[in-house]
């Protein structure tokens, strides 16, 4: 209570520090001197960020002296260098500091750190420290906890060695080079070490073994030399990653076998010799989690046999043929089981097989499982089986799992209809996921009020019948797909109801009539962001004030769906499919901050509605291929991110808009096939589309086309033309599938600037998209799968 009072009083003195009524009242708490050199030390930054709350409550002050002896500052309250002189280093008496996670924006560590000689703890993680740490850090005799991971600091620490009571060192996330010091691995208190993501290089030595380390990290260095041995003397080990250490020779597990209190082993990322990986390998008995991720491997490891206590195995990313074994299943504590891209063709034993293992998180994802699903589990939370050549129907089975909170099974060729009893399980869906199987029947009608569910995507199959208006009550509903089935009905206004729903593409069914609502007006979905209706029957034309209410794609934004992050122990993202006039898109992550609408295909008519113009975060736009008439809307300058507009194959008039030029990140465009004249305009990123781009206008002049605008026209030497076309691929490499050589692989581009690092492309023949074969399209997209792999993906933090 006394330290509450003293804190208050200490607030209010804060607040008003000019008045001296309460300096003299804030002598029993913390020392003028003290409060002066907080303050001064604030006024150093740019402080706009600091909750003034969150600032005074990670002050503590020693009630006797008044001295600030612990100071905690809340993430992203100050901005700026931290400079030699700062009145932080005025706090002598600092036992405790934690500047983590604010801004020190390319500052380097002050040799002054030193002058804060009783620091305890002292964390200054995730800030943008650069350069080396200064040799008088090693002053710091008293730190039992030094944090300075996430930060890009340099060289090397030799200094540790003098800080004899460190019981806590993270250095992880930073430019370290050079060898980790034999003494380190020595210090006697030290219980957890983390250098995991630097530069270290050489062997480590472990001296005599009186080290009491409990947590080592050492993954994703270059280190060369011995490193196994020395760590297989640390008996005390419980937590040992040391994944990706790029080391030339195969880890041969049993070299772990004297860590006998061993509770977690990560080694994925490094090959493992295939000898140690049968049931007679003597390994640490201990072990609950293990990550053989990457690791090279072809066989089952029947070593976990004897591993009774395991919980988490992660053997994803391995080239494992054949059957699951079946005593995997009777692992008494088996809690996660990762089998993610590998060769796996079935399970061994029945179909019940499954149906008593203790599994929760099932990943059974991007293998060749095929025939029927086995029974699944009783306590399953996640079930991912996605691209494997499962058959049947989906077990009716999976609605006895209560908790169930993820289902994909999508890229699969389950048959039959959709389980009307996944009704049962509303209370834990979240994500259902059954893309790209042979699904008949209706989509089930039976969303009932507070429903979890948050994805639905049924797209690519056979549904029939029409949208069930029971979606409505499925109000956390955000990503609704339903494309490329046979579902006939009207547009449906009444989804307006969703408050969430952020993308939704009915594309490629049967829908028909009007996409204004009845007596015209502004479409109103207030969330949305991605609107893909494409290739169905819808007919009439857009009032002017259409897109007037499209809240969200009017205003700025950096949300994005897809993290599930409810969902515990595995990463799920959202993925759609877009389809610009040939360019074929997958967005690895649906960023909704960025908006597209595709309405082409249909039997629009009338003129484009002039407030598409508001739309300031449109990245795609696709009218083409409908009964447009009247002019290009200016306002389409306006829309300022387009990166690709299709108005092709309309009945559109007059003049291509001269402010289309400034969209300085348009990449494709197309007005082909329309009634358009005059002057294209002269920006490079026009100039530079092929000429299909605008054939098919009786009137068009300038380039691309050859028709000059004002003198007869001459045909361009056809060096030039080729120039052109090349720098048009190096500048976005997006426009290669309209070349004579029409590419017919797959090929994989950045389409937007890096900033948007989520966003990648896939360029097919025009009709080949469809059947292109996930798996080879992901094995051959490397860059792309990196963003696959977080995107669904057992967690690997264990
Ligand atoms: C200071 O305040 C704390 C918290 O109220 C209390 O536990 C501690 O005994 C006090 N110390 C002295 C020296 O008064
Ligand atoms: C400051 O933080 C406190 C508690 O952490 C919170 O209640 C308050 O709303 C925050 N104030 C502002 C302006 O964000
Ligand atoms: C430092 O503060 C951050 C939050 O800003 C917290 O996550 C971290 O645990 C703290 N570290 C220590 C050593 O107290
Ligand atoms: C700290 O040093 C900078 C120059 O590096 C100077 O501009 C500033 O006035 C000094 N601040 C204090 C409090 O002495
Ligand atoms: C850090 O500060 C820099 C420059 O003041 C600013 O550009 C950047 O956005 C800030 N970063 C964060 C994470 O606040
Ligand atoms: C830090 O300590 C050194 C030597 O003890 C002293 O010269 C220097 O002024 C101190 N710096 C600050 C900012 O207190
Ligand atoms: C470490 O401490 C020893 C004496 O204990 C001292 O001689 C040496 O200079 C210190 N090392 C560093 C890097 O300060
Ligand atoms: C290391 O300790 C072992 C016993 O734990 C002992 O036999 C050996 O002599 C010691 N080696 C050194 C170099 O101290
Ligand atoms: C792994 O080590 C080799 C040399 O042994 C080096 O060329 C390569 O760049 C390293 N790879 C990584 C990812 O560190
Ligand atoms: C699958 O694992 C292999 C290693 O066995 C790896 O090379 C490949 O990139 C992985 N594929 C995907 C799609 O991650
Ligand atoms: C599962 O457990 C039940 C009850 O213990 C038992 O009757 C059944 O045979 C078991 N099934 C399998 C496949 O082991
Ligand atoms: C573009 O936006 C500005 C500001 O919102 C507006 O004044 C202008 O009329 C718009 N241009 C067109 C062609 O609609």
């Amino acid at each position: 209570m006394s330290g509450l009072h003293l804190l208050l009083r200490f607030i209010s003195l804060f607040v008003i520090f000019t008045s001296s009524f309460t300096l003299v009242v804030g002598l029993s708490g913390c020392h003028p001197d003290q409060i002066q050199a907080l303050k001064q030390f604030k006024n150093e930054f740019d402080s706009r960020n600091c909750n003034q709350t969150d600032y005074l409550n990670g002050v503590q002050c020693d009630n006797a002296t008044g001295a600030v002896t612990e100071l905690q500052l809340p993430s992203g309250c100050l901005t700026g260098v931290l400079k030699p002189n700062s009145s932080l280093f005025h706090l002598r008496h600092l036992r405790h500091l934690n500047l983590s996670h604010n801004n020190f924006t390319s500052s380097s560590l002050p040799s002054e750190f030193s002058n804060l000689s009783r620091l305890e703890v002292l964390s200054l993680s995730s800030n943008s420290f650069i350069g080396q740490v200064p040799s008088l850090f090693s002053k710091l005799t008293w730190l039992n906890q030094l944090d300075l991971s996430h930060n890009q600091l340099t060289g090397s620490f030799q200094l540790v060695q003098n800080l004899t009571k460190l019981s806590i060192l993270d250095l992880s996330y930073n430019h370290f080079s050079g060898a980790i010091p034999s003494s380190l691995l020595a210090l006697p208190f030290l219980t957890r070490l983390d250098l995991s993501e630097n530069y270290l290089t050489g062997s480590i030595e472990v001296l005599n073994s009186s080290s009491s380390l409990r947590h080592l990290s050492l993954s994703h260095n270059h280190f060369e030399g011995q490193i196994l041995e020395p760590i297989s003397n640390l008996i005390t080990l419980k937590f040992l990653d040391i994944s990706f250490l790029n080391i030339s020779y195969p880890i041969d597990i049993k070299i772990f076998s004297s860590l006998k209190s061993l509770l977690k082993l990560v080694l994925s990322g490094n090959s493992i010799s295939s000898t140690s990986l049968g049931s007679d390998s003597d390994v640490p008995l201990s072990l609950e989690k293990l990550g053989l991720s990457g690791c090279n491997i072809r066989e089952f490891p029947n070593f976990l046999k004897s591993l009774h206590n395991l919980e988490y195995i992660d053997i994803s990313n391995n080239k494992i043929l054949g059957k699951v074994p079946e005593w995997l299943w009777s692992l008494p504590r088996l809690s996660t089981v990762t089998l993610l891209n590998n060769s796996f063709t079935g399970f061994e034993g029945s179909t019940e097989v499954l149906v008593n293992s203790s599994v929760r998180i099932l990943d059974l994802a991007l293998n060749h499982f095929k025939g029927p699903f086995p029974n699944p589990p009783n306590s399953l939370t996640v079930l991912s089986a996605w691209n494997n050549s499962f058959t049947g129907s989906i077990p009716l089975e999976i609605c006895n799992q209560s908790k169930l909170a993820l289902l994909d099974l999508s890229y699969n060729n389950f048959s039959g209809s959709i389980p009307r009893c996944l009704s049962n399980l509303q209370n834990s869906l979240i994500v259902v996921n059954l893309r790209k199987n042979n699904l008949e029947g209706s989509l089930p009608d039976n969303c009932h009020d507070g429903a979890l569910l948050r994805t639905l995507d049924v797209g690519f199959n056979k549904l029939t019948g029409k949208l069930p208006r029971s979606l409505l009550n499925c109000s956390s509903l955000k990503f609704l797909s339903v494309d490329n089935n046979n579902i006939k009905d009207t547009f449906p206004f009444w989804l307006k109801g969703l408050p969430n729903l952020q993308a939704f593409t009915l594309r490629s069914n049967r829908f028909y009539g009007p996409i204004s609502p009845p007596g015209q007006g502004p479409l109103e979905f207030p969330e949305l962001r991605i609107l893909e209706i494409a290739d169905n029957k819808f007919t009439g034309s857009l009032p002017q004030d259409y897109f007037v209410n499209w809240k969200v794609m009017t205003e700025d934004g950096s949300l994005y769906m897809g993290d599930y992050n409810e969902i515990p122990g595995y990463i799920y993202e959202d993925t759609i499919d877009l389809q610009y006039k040939g360019l074929f898109m997958e967005q690895g992550k649906v960023l909704t901050s960025y908006a597209t609408i595709d309405f082409s295909g249909n039997r629009l008519e009338g003129q484009i509605p002039e407030s598409i113009g508001l739309l300031k975060t449109l990245i795609a736009l696709n009218l083409s291929n409908n009964a447009f008439t009247g002019h290009i809307p200016l306002s389409l300058e306006n829309v300022t991110e387009l990166e690709s507009l299709d108005l092709s194959r309309n009945q559109l008039s007059g003049t291509i808009p001269r402010g289309l030029g400034s969209l300085s990140f348009l990449a494709y465009i197309s007005v082909a096939h329309n009634q358009l004249k005059g002057v294209i305009p002269q920006a490079t990123q026009i100039t530079g589309q092929p000429k299909s781009s605008f054939e098919g206008n009786v009137g068009l002049c300038g380039l691309p086309l050859e028709q000059s605008c004002f003198a007869p026209p001459t045909r361009q030497p056809k060096e030039e033309d080729e120039e052109e076309d090349e720098g048009l691929l190096n500048w976005k490499a997006l426009v290669i599938g309209y070349g004579p050589g029409l590419l017919f692989g797959l090929l994989l581009a950045h389409v937007i600037a890096s900033y948007r690092p989520k966003w990648f492309v896939k360029i097919v023949g025009p009709d080949k998209h469809m059947e292109t074969d996930p798996v080879t399209l992901f094995m051959s997209m490397d860059s792309r799968w990196d963003s696959f792999n977080n995107k669904k993906s057992v967690e690997s933090t264990m």
